[in-house]
C-alpha cells in the first residue's frame, strides 16, 4: 500500500512520531513517503497513493494554520482515505477537537478522514516535562504506533471521540492563529545571544531576520517555538508567553531523571489514564488473524 504522510513539526515531537509511523508501515510491507509541509514544494499526485496522512502538533486545541492552509491547497478528491496523526503535551480529551476544522476542509475537497491517532509528547511550551516523562511518553508512542499502523492498514475506521460543542470550542481557540502572529512580532532577543544565526536559519516561515546586528521578527510567526526552544543560549523571549517558555531539546533516553517537574499534579489523572489506555491497547490482539492465531494456540494448550 502506498502511503503519503505530510507533516508539520515545530520542535521535533511530531517528526519523531511520523518517522516511527513510517517505519511501522514499512515493516508491514507498505511504501510510505514523507513530505515536510514547510518545504513548500508539494509536487505529489495524491491520487497515486492509497492513503494520505496528515500530522501536526496540537496548538490551542487546533491544527496549526500551516496545516489548514496545506489542506486548503490540496487537489479535489473522490473519497480518498485520510488519516490524521497528532501530538500534544497533555492527554486531555479536549485535544481531540483539533482535527475538526481540518476534517471539514478535507471533506469539502472530497477526502474522507477515517482514522485519527494521538500521541502524548513532552511540552514545548507551558512547562518542561522531566526527561523521565519524555522517555515514558516516547516509549509509549513507539509501542502503540505499530498497533495503530496495523489497524490503519486493516481498513478499520477509528476516529477520536470529540467533546460536546467541540466545533465551537475549537473555533474560539483558533484565535491563536492570528494571536500568534501578533505575539510573534513581540519576540525579543536578550544579551545572552551569541549571534550564531540558528534561529534565523531554522524558522519554518523565515520570519526572523538579522540585519546590522539587529533581530527583526515579522508577522508570519506560527508560534511553533522552534527558535526559542532550540536557541543554545535561551536568548529568545516569546512575547506575552515568556513565562511559559521551554528551552532545550529533551533527552528521550534518560529514564532516571525525575528532577524539576514543575507541575507534578498538573493533569495527573489524564496522564495516568493515557498510559493505562495505551497499555491496554498494546496488550490486545492486533488483528483478526492474530486473534485467530491466539485462539488456536489456546486450543492447543487446552488439548
Ligand atoms: C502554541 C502552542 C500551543 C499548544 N497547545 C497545546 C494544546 O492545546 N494542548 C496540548 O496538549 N499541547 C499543546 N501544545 C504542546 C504541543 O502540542 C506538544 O508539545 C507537541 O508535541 C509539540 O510537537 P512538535 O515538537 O512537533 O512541534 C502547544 C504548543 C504550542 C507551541
Ligand atoms: S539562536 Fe539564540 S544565540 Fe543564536 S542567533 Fe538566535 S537568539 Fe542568538
Ligand atoms: S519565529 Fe520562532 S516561533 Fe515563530 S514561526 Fe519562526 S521559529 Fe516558529
Amino acid at each position: 500500500m502506498k502511503v503519503l504522510i505530510c507533516y508539520f513539526s515545530g520542535t521535533g515531537n511530531t517528526r519523531k512520531v511520523v518517522n516511527k509511523f513510517a517505519e511501522a508501515l514499512t515493516a508491514e510491507g507498505s511504501e510510505p513517503t514523507i513530505y515536510k509541509i514547510e518545504d513548500n514544494n508539494f509536487n505529489y499526485n495524491v491520487k497515486d497513493y492509497d492513503i494520505l496522512g496528515i500530522a501536526y502538533p496540537v496548538h490551542a486545541f487546533n491544527a496549526p494554520s500551516i496545516i489548514l492552509d496545506f489542506a486548503k491547497n490540496l487537489e479535489e478528491s473522490r473519497g480518498q482515505r485520510v488519516f490524521i496523526l497528532n501530538t500534544s503535551g497533555e492527554p486531555l480529551k479536549l485535544n481531540n477537537i483539533s482535527s475538526i476544522k481540518l476534517t471539514k476542509i478535507l471533506a469539502k475537497k472530497g477526502y474522507n478522514v477515517t482514522n485519527e491517532y494521538h500521541y502524548c509528547m513532552p511540552y514545548n511550551i507551558i512547562f518542561r516535562h522531566t526527561d523521565n516523562m519524555a522517555y515514558k511518553m516516547w516509549k509509549t508512542a513507539q509501542e502503540v504506533i505499530p498497533y495503530d499502523c496495523r489497524e490503519l492498514l486493516s481498513g478499520k475506521y477509528s476516529l477520536l471521540d470529540k467533546v460536546f460543542m467541540g466545533s465551537f470550542i475549537a473555533w474560539l481557540f483558533r484565535v491563536e492563529h492570528w494571536g500568534g502572529r501578533f505575539n510573534g512580532k513581540r519576540y525579543k532577543v536578550s544579551n545572552n545571544c551569541i549571534h550564531c544565526g540558528k534561529c534565523v536559519n531554522i524558522c519554518p516561515t523565515h520570519n526572523i531576520t538579522l540585519k546590522d546586528g539587529e533581530f527583526h521578527f515579522g508577522k508570519n510567526c506560527l508560534m511553533c517555538m522552534r527558535c526559542s526552544f532550540l536557541c543554545p543560549k535561551s536568548a529568545i523571549k516569546i512575547g506575552f508567553f515568556n513565562r511559559w517558555k521551554v528551552n532545550g531539546a529533551y533527552n528521550f533516553n534518560n529514564p532516571n531523571n525525575y528532577e524539576d517537574e514543575v507541575h507534578k499534579n498538573y493533569c495527573k489523572n489524564s496522564y495516568i489514564r493515557y498510559f493505562e489506555e495505551c497499555k491496554n491497547k498494546i496488550s490486545q490482539p492486533t488483528s483478526e488473524v492474530e486473534q485467530e492465531e491466539d485462539e488456536e494456540a489456546e486450543d492447543v494448550v487446552k488439548a
